[in-house]
């Protein structure tokens, strides 16, 4: 069956943003049925930035907490934390030696994290896609749902496995697809329609957190920022409408609508009705999630042994692609 890899990091909590961009097609993915499904906590990934140690547990915990009770059942999908399956580090290092610097600094995601004082930025902020390239391709991954911000990442993963296939004269890494698909690929913060909804943006306002209860929800949203304009006629009339248009596509994947479909039911509504209704439907989908949440992390033990189970069977997967990489690098076993 064709193979799904992807990863999220446990760095802060999870934004709706996450949860519609990523979390809920990696629910739709296995649900599919026609995929091996495997999901990955990069631990690694988040220390690229300084994590409190005792914060990265919980978060990590907690993460594994939303996959469950999004829906990711640990039996039918590998749920794992990254640094306990050390393949993903080991194939990062050669894939470290395939990479081009000038690849790593082409990286837009490196330029916005590392700001202005990139000299100051961790070693592992730069290689942060060579590790990546790994997390999918230690699997033989052939397709990866993403959100719209990792699509580079994705284009150079593609580029470090034809590298490595043309340098080696083999066949052996997959050109993986990306798979950005869905009326959330971006979900912008609801304060700013140009900017992606983001766990780092310090207004709290500009997000809805997974965690967040049904007051702080309805009120985000009733405050989110708009303009004055009633909704248009129908989804053309989105454009140049962007935090309208950002709106929309939340109610649309909440709902699991196409945009069409929304604006043919609130065409021409002011957002005194709409923002209610959105409010109303964010609170039904989300509320569950947050309950299980809770409930879950009752138990770390339990979440823990699911990690660790995961781990055993990401290993049986990624051990044989890393004994085959080092014998095609020559490395005496
Ligand atoms: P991370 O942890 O930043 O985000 C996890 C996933 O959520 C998506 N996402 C969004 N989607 C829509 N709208 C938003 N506002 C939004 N914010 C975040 C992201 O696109 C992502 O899919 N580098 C990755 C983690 C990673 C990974 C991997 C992903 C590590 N190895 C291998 C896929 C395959 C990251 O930082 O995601």
């Amino acid at each position: 069956a064709p193979r799904v890899f992807s990863g999220i990091q446990p760095s802060g909590g999870l934004t709706l943003g996450n949860y519609l961009g990523a979390m809920k097609r990696f629910v739709d993915m296995q649900e599919d049925g026609g995929y091996q499904t495997i999901y990955c906590m990069v631990d690694l990934h988040a220390i690229t930035v300084w994590q409190d140690p005792a914060k990265l547990t919980r978060a990590t915990r907690e993460l594994c907490a939303g996959f469950i009770a999004a829906g990711i059942d640990p039996e039918k999908s590998i749920l794992f934390n990254q640094s306990q399956v050390p393949e993903h580090t080991q194939l990062g290092w050669i894939f470290n030696c395939v990479a081009r610097m000038g690849w790593m600094k082409r990286m837009t995601q490196f330029k916005d994290k590392a700001g202005k004082n990139a000299e100051n930025a961790s070693l592992g902020l730069f290689g942060y896609p060579a590790l990546m390239a790994a997390d999918i391709l230690a699997y033989h991954a052939t397709h990866v749902p993403v959100g719209e911000d990792q699509k580079q990442h994705l284009e150079l993963t593609r580029d470090i496995a034809a590298k490595f296939n043309h340098d080696y004269s083999v066949d052996f890494f997959p050109l993986t697809e990306p798979v950005i698909e869905g009326a959330a690929t971006r979900v912008m913060s609801l304060r700013d329609g140009s900017r992606k909804m983001s766990k780092s943006d310090p207004s709290d306002m500009s997000r809805i957190n997974m965690t967040d209860d049904a007051d702080a929800i309805a009120s985000k949203i009733r405050k989110a920022r708009t303009d004055p304009e009633p909704l248009p006629g129908d989804a053309k009339g989105l454009e140049g409408r962007a935090e309208a248009r950002n709106l929309v596509n939340i109610y649309a994947a909440l709902s699991d609508q196409s945009v069409d479909q929304v604006m043919a039911e609130f065409g021409g509504q002011p957002f005194s009705v709409f923002k209610p209704r959105l409010a109303d439907l964010a609170v039904d989908k989300l509320s569950p999630i947050s309950a299980e949440m809770a409930r879950l992390m009752e138990d770390p033990a339990q979440i823990d042994a699911i990690l660790h189970r995961g781990s055993e069977r990401a290993r049986e997967i990624a051990a044989p692609v890393l004994k085959r990489t080092y014998e095609i690098v020559g490395m005496v076993r």
